[in-house]
């Protein structure tokens, strides 16, 4: 029996040098993410926020233009990848069908979009790549989006644990287990078309999943969609995938990111899984999203 080294891991692999960026760069916590200043998304230097991305898995734009458009948004987006339309929710732009909005009114009790750990779309053939959200309007406090850096969760298993998972599959559902919120009412909030059928879209994709940049390795399950591991019976499943959805949960794994105005934030969801904060009822809350479709998790 032996500990497992989480600060040990902690400190050897999260040195990054910061002067390798032109930008400011503060990061977030001592597993990801970081606040970025001096990085305009009218005029974007993309080498270096791949550079920061494969550093901190998530980070947030501050000191955006005011008057960013969201034609200057999305022709940001279009500079990451190429950009999903989700065909089962009405984009809020008829002539942006890429953007979803997120928008959540002060007297609004609707269920809060994202308010589960997930990386989004992993039910999907290509699930995400990037995600990237635009607070038009963020509450004065509370809202925060909560990440978790599957890396290290990956990283801080026991070899023995990892020697057991790696290799098998994980499938994913997007009606998730069924005892949470159910896509359809997800919808209440974010607009969803309810002329287009809600089939039950699953697939399979490798426990630990490669980045293709980098080559490193993340633990790709999440509590949203994750439902059952291949070859495992269902008890098994169950049980090895609660224990490590509270893993990858643990307070070291995760980055709280507050939101300011003007920010505009970009995650990786091959490394990472994220949680919507609800806890600022009574304030609005409008968000822009853009989806970059990823490559079939290896
Ligand atoms: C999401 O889960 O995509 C939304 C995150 C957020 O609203 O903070």
């Amino acid at each position: 029996m032996s500990l497992q080294p989480i600060w040990a891991i902690q400190t050897r692999s999260r040195q990054i040098d910061l002067e390798q960026f032109s930008a400011e760069v503060r990061p977030v916590s001592g597993a990801m993410g970081a606040y970025v200043h001096g990085l305009d998304v009218r005029d974007p230097d993309f080498e270096q926020l791949s550079r920061l991305l494969h550093s901190f898995k998530a980070v947030m734009l501050r000191g955006q233009p005011a008057d960013l458009s969201i034609a200057d948004y999305v022709a940001f987006g279009r500079g990451l990848g190429e950009l999903a339309v989700d065909p089962y929710v009405e984009p809020p732009f008829a002539d942006h069908p890429e953007v979803m909005g997120l928008v959540r009114d002060a007297d609004s009790d609707a269920y809060n979009f994202g308010g589960d750990w997930h990386s989004d779309g992993s039910y999907l053939e290509r699930p995400g790549g990037l995600t990237v959200l635009w607070g038009k309007h963020v509450p004065t406090h509370g809202g925060d989006t909560l990440f978790a850096d599957m890396e290290l969760a990956w990283e801080t298993l026991t070899p023995a644990f990892r020697e057991m998972l790696d290799g098998r599959r994980v499938l994913h559902a997007a009606t998730g287990l069924g005892q949470k919120v159910t896509i359809r009412s997800k919808g209440d909030y974010v607009g969803l078309d309810r002329s287009r059928d809600l089939e039950r879209i699953e697939h399979f994709h490798p426990i630990k999943r490669t980045h293709p940049e980098t080559g490193r390795h993340a633990l790709f399950v999440n509590q949203a969609y994750s439902v059952g591991i291949e070859g495992c019976s269902d008890d098994e499943s169950a049980a090895i995938l609660r224990f490590l959805f509270d893993h990858s949960g643990l307070p070291a794994m995760t980055a709280r990111m507050v939101w300011e105005p003007d920010t505009v934030l970009i995650w990786d969801n091959r490394m990472t899984t994220h949680y919507a904060i609800g806890d600022y009822g009574g304030q609005r809350r409008e968000m822009y999203r853009l989806a970059i479709t990823g490559e079939t998790p290896f």
